[in-house]
């Protein structure tokens, strides 16, 4: 995997937005597929300020959801196709035409998570997907020891996460639904160029784990390792536990044909 260290969480952004950008010119209805959580609201600000000074058309693109809570219906605030809409489609001038996610509050949630992988190959496949990484090294809601070949399904979550999600729920860990649906990480292995941005000292752990640890599902992230084209965005802080910082420093340095990430 390709490893950036970037100096602060802005500048992350700007770059990840620049190459969904780039994406976007090159095939104008790709589907992106996205996160939720703190850490990707500055690619998808400066993204919206490409939109607004017409550097990108978002007029085709196609937006892929990664998970989702079960149970919460569609328009609370806190579903994650609330959110999206509310910080991804909006800004970006996409309507929910454009949009795709899993249905958490199905009848038969194992059906909607077969339906959801089938739409997304229908689709022809995430393009570029954006992820977070949780402190516990999950991407998406895949919690540690998920299967490395899973499939979007309904998970358990962790106590940690429930309790780091809270401050979405008014501090109030028992308003945070216990499952989700998640894309698998084999699902997630499928997208076409695999983005992930961590931030912040909180993260630097589980960025070590993840670019310089043995591939294992304890540390989900670590299945990056496998895909041909993974990007690890980091900040400063993030990276402070990376032994070979260094040489990936130099090595985006002297990249040879540089064309973003
Ligand atoms: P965060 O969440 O960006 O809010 O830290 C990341 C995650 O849990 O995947």
């Amino acid at each position: 995997m390709e490893v950036v260290i970037v100096p602060d969480a802005k500048a992350g952004g700007e770059l990840i937005a620049e190459a969904m950008a780039q994406l976007l010119r090159r095939k104008p209805d790709a589907l992106l597929g996205v996160a939720t959580g703190s850490t990707p609201l500055p690619v998808y600000e400066a993204l919206a300020a490409k939109v607004r000074s017409e550097a990108v058309d978002t007029s085709r693109a196609r937006i892929a959801q990664l998970d989702e809570y079960v149970g919460l219906p569609a328009e609370h605030p806190e579903s994650y196709r609330s959110v999206l809409r509310r910080e991804v489609l909006e800004p970006l001038g996409i309507g929910m035409d454009g949009f795709m996610g899993p249905d958490g509050t199905a009848e038969d949630v194992r059906a909607a998570c077969e339906a959801y992988d089938r739409a997304l190959s229908a689709a022809g496949g995430v393009d570029l997907q954006l992820l977070g990484i949780g402190t516990d090294g999950h991407i998406g809601f895949n919690e540690p020891c998920s299967s490395l070949a899973s499939r979007t399904r309904i998970k358990t979550l962790t106590e940690q996460t429930r309790i780091d999600n809270a401050r979405f729920f008014d501090d109030d860990i028992e308003q945070v639904p216990h499952h989700v649906i998640t894309q698998g990480i084999g699902t997630i292995l499928e997208a076409r160029h695999l983005v992930l941005l961590a931030t912040g000292a909180g993260k630097a752990d589980a960025i070590a784990a993840t670019v310089e640890g043995p591939v294992a599902a304890i540390c989900p992230a670590t299945a990056l390792q496998l895909h041909p084209h993974a990007t690890v965005v980091v900040d400063e802080a993030a990276a402070s536990e990376l032994e070979l910082a260094g040489y990936y420093r130099y090595s985006y340095a002297h990249k040879p044909d540089w064309q973003g990430i």
